[in-house]
């Protein structure tokens, strides 16, 4: 059967101002019900440029113990890139559905790479008024060019490109946590698999709404990643629960946003925090991001880092293989 896609939902419903019921949240989720409106405290940014490296790896740590997000800039990843990264999937998300559907993930596949719409309602029912790409950008030994698409052509280059940056950003940030933590500078990076971690791409397409009131781009969870770096377009829409609210985060160009994940919070013992966010929509524009989550692979088991354990300290939480965690995850299965 023919996936339907937000993008052609999209198409009609701004026609007739109207959006399927399924798509239209319960009041404890709308997202004209939930937001918080009044003062809302700023997600920390952090400048990496700044020569004070202590002050910067104090900014870093305090932001994933308070906040489990934040964002920095002078990062170190071009400008310019990240302008062609957002170029070439937009190119990609703006081609006909039948080259999109080429990179479809196939019906049967256990895997999430691919194009795609999440089919699974959440448990209320609802769908997500996002569409998907999934790809590993590295390791290497990782990529399946399958499902990177052909057009642009120079979507490949471009994407190769990013992981590097992105990896090494991801390091130098990992580096940081683990110092915080009181341990070797490469413990976080260990624990999420060392060189055998993945990257994961995903482009989120989140088409204009006529009832951005009522509708959530991605409902709200925690990422399953160790820690995932996002760009997004310059469309707000990423939102942020802490101290009981849902607050809008500021859009800052050419910054990265940092989400620290359930492996992170799980290897530190519950001291770095795994953000809840979750996205609305536009009425008139198009949102778009590009998270990469940082995971390990399938078969890495992932626990507090036994460094950290002392009789003051117990562990909090239980050890599971990356696989069987996501799984678990996914089917609400219990997790300790
Ligand atoms: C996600 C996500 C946020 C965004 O895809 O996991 O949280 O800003 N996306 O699109
Ligand atoms: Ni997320």
């Amino acid at each position: 059967m023919e996936i339907e896609r937000v993008q052609d939902i999209s198409s009609s419903s701004l026609l007739t101002e109207a959006i399927p019921l399924e798509f239209i949240r319960s009041e404890k989720e709308q997202p004209a019900i939930t937001t918080f409106r009044g003062p809302t405290p700023a997600i920390p940014v952090v400048d990496l440029s700044d020569s004070d490296v202590e002050s910067v790896a104090r900014a870093v740590v305090k932001a994933s113990e308070e906040w489990g997000i934040f964002q920095v800039v002078n990062h170190g990843i071009p400008t310019e890139l990240i302008r062609r990264l957002q170029e070439v999937g937009r190119k990609f998300f703006e081609l006909p559905s039948s080259e999109k559907e080429s990179v479809a993930k196939p019906e049967n596949s256990k895997d999430i790479e691919g194009y795609g719409t999440k089919l699974q309602k959440d448990l209320e029912g609802k769908k997500a008024w996002v569409d998907h790409l999934f790809h590993r950008i590295w390791p290497p030994s990782c990529v399946n060019y399958r499902f990177w698409p052909k057009n642009p052509p120079e979507y490949r280059e471009v994407n190769e490109e990013y992981a590097v940056h992105v990896k090494k950003l991801s390091e130098k940030l990992l580096g940081i946590l683990s110092e915080g933590l009181g341990l070797w500078r490469e413990a976080l990076k260990e624990g999420l698999g060392g060189d055998m971690a993945e990257y994961m791409m995903k482009i989120n397409y989140y088409p204009p709404c006529p009832r951005p009131d009522l509708a959530l781009g991605v409902p709200a969870h925690t990422d399953l990643s160790g820690i995932t770096l996002l760009v997004p377009n310059q469309v707000p829409g990423l939102q942020v629960f802490k101290d009981d609210h849902w607050f809008d985060a500021e859009y800052i160009p050419s910054a990265v946003i940092v989400h620290i994940g359930d492996q992170i919070l799980r290897l530190s013992n519950g001291r770095y925090k795994n953000v809840l966010h979750r996205t609305t929509v536009d009425k008139e524009k198009t949102r778009m991001s590009w998270p990469v989550f940082l995971e390990p692979h399938g078969e890495m088991i992932v626990g507090p880092l036994p460094e950290l354990i002392r009789d003051d300290n117990p562990p909090k939480f239980k050890p599971f293989a990356f696989k069987d965690y996501s799984y678990r995850k996914l089917n609400k299965l219990p997790l300790d």
